[in-house]
């Protein structure tokens, strides 16, 4: 059911809950990456294995049985593209934010696919909690871009390290066999538009039109959705699912080896027609797995549904928002639903005047809409506001119970880039308004940074736990994943115990590995070698040995 245009009213005898928003900069310190003189432009990279990876584009490899009309009208926008888009492409100054020798610069490039590789070194050990296979996410484009490239603009390469009994290890990756990334590959070349690095402005418009033209010729099918899956990963009902949020999930099987192979788009049984956002929520207890889905054409704009532990879905909730609004993330603790609606908003017209179709609304008051679940109609969500707020990502989100008023309060750690922020922590009066000062401390996995022990110091172990980190100089690491040891413990004094996995680079030694640290001190405790470089990605989660026991083929 649709929610009417007006925001909704306060529910006078609607139990109190008050909502905290905490925000934790982490504005990182860790260099661009090594001079350039270590480290050259990423298409003459000192990784040599990169010069096998990225393919170059070839003549186009168009199926043999097309009509002579087809031939035709595909040799005419071969040569529009060559002669025209192409050219005015070269003439125009790329910025840093799309340029390739920026975006897939040093462990940003890309790599080919590996092989299961068995009998990795393994240094200490690999706790029983850890055994099954973790895998993490990434941008790796198949072929070398000709134009404008934004790094979340690759092709979807997931890695895989599986962890056994006796310390025994194994690695591999692949990379998701998309339809786009099916029919480039047979095409030999980059056929489908980059959202990011190529849709700005008139030349965004006219590889826009191209690709359409060559969709109305069935020289391309973009039928079967135009995403990439190189962002988040879930293991669900079943299937470990790969996202990008402008697509439907794709599943991916993981063999007996540990090895990666594509299954295809995954629709939960045909209950599902729209693209997903990459960072479903998957509740611990109940099992459900809470979603987003966002329309930047037309109303709705967001759409909120779960999808129970058997994977039945639930009805759709249209969550009310003015525009069309970029939404990456979002959050969930037992009884609530925390949902951005920042000031990253979509308006395709820019295009027509030269611009990005992604704007800054600074005249939008950024607030997050916190929703109960059990709420049928969302009639109750109520919003907060948090003017020039901008998170991206959702840290972690907990209930806190008020002894004293039985009331709740609703925790929410954000990341937040923006410079100057105002939270606003009441909820029910919405009369609080306080400007938190920027922390100065760069947020690290190793150390001593306050502000980390007080944003995971709650619930790790429960809902969504993400953290950036940063190893030391010149080791850096992508998102940690927090394990439990035991989770049936779910004790305050318990959330501790477990482990924190994740992939990092050492960029003096050029060497790969996956470092496994104790929670509970943030000691490490064992770390496997890689054999081949990883590059820097996305997101990541571990499928237990149970969980690979009970995939859906
Ligand atoms: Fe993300």
């Amino acid at each position: 059911m649709q929610l009417q245009p007006s925001l909704p009213l306060l529910q006078p005898r609607s139990p109190l809950f008050t909502c905290k928003i905490l925000i934790n900069p982490s504005k990182k310190t860790i260099p661009r990456h090594p001079s350039p003189s270590t480290c050259p432009s990423p298409l003459l990279p000192r990784y040599p294995e990169v010069e096998r990876s990225v393919l170059v584009p070839r003549e186009l490899n168009y199926p043999a049985q097309l009509n002579p009309f087809q031939k035709l009208a595909a040799v005419a926008l071969d040569k529009i593209e060559t002669s025209v888009i192409m050219p005015l492409e070269k003439n125009h100054v790329l910025p840093k934010t799309v340029d390739p020798t920026v975006q897939i610069s040093g462990n940003f490039a890309p790599v080919g696919e590996c092989p299961v590789r068995q009998g990795l070194e393994v240094v200490g050990r690999i706790p029983a909690c850890l055994h099954g296979v973790y895998v993490r996410n990434g941008a790796n484009p198949m072929f070398a871009p000709s134009g404008g490239h934004h790094l979340f603009d690759g092709d979807g390469m997931i890695h895989a390290i599986s962890l056994g009994p006796g310390n025994e290890a194994s690695y591999s990756c692949r990379y998701t066999r998309t339809s786009r990334l099916v029919q480039e590959a047979r095409l030999g070349r980059c056929m489908f538009p980059k959202p990011i690095g190529e849709l700005h402005g008139h030349l965004g418009l006219a590889r826009l039109g191209l690709f359409m033209a060559r969709s109305g010729l069935g020289l391309v099918d973009g039928s079967h959705g135009t995403g990439v899956a190189n962002a988040g990963l879930v293991y669900f009902n079943g299937r470990l699912l790969a996202m990008s949020e402008d697509d439907l999930p794709y599943h991916v099987n993981i063999n007996g080896d540990a090895d990666l192979e594509t299954v295809g788009q995954f629709n939960f049984d045909d209950q599902i027609d729209c693209p997903l956002i990459a960072h479903p929520k998957l509740d611990p207890v109940t099992g459900d797995l809470h979603t987003l889905n966002y329309n930047v054409l037309k109303k709705p704009y967001l759409k909120y549904f779960k999808f129970d532990k058997f994977g039945r879905k639930s009805r759709d909730l249209h969550v009310n928002i003015e525009q069309a609004t970029m939404v990456h993330d979002f959050a969930i603790t037992g009884n609530f639903v925390i949902i951005p609606d920042h000031q990253m908003v979509f308006k395709l017209s820019e295009m027509i005047g030269g611009g990005s179709p992604v704007v800054y609304n600074k005249k939008k008051t950024s607030r997050f809409g916190v929703l109960r679940q059990n709420d049928a109609v969302g009639s109750g969500i109520q919003w907060i506001d948090v003017p020039n707020c901008f998170c991206f990502h959702l840290w972690n989100a907990w209930e806190e119970d008020n002894t004293e008023t039985g009331d709740k309060t609703v925790v929410v750690i954000g990341r937040i880039n923006t410079k100057d922020y105002h939270i606003r922590d009441e909820l029910g009066s919405g009369s609080s308004e306080r400007a938190i000062p920027r922390s100065k401390d760069p947020v690290r996995l190793l150390g001593h940074s306050r502000s980390m022990a007080e944003v995971f110091r709650h619930r790790k172990s429960r809902f969504t736990d993400r953290r950036n980190h940063e190893i030391h100089v010149y080791r850096f690491g992508g998102e940690p994943f927090f394990v439990p040891e035991n989770k049936q413990r779910k004790g305050e004094n318990d959330e501790d115990e477990g482990y924190i996995m994740g992939l990092v680079r050492d960029e003096e030694k050029e060497t790969s590995e996956m470092v496994i640290v104790k929670a509970g001190n943030m000691k490490q405790v064992g770390a496997v070698r890689l054999p081949t470089r990883v590059p820097y990605g996305f997101h990541g989660t571990l499928v237990s040995q149970q969980d690979l026991r009970r995939q859906v083929m």
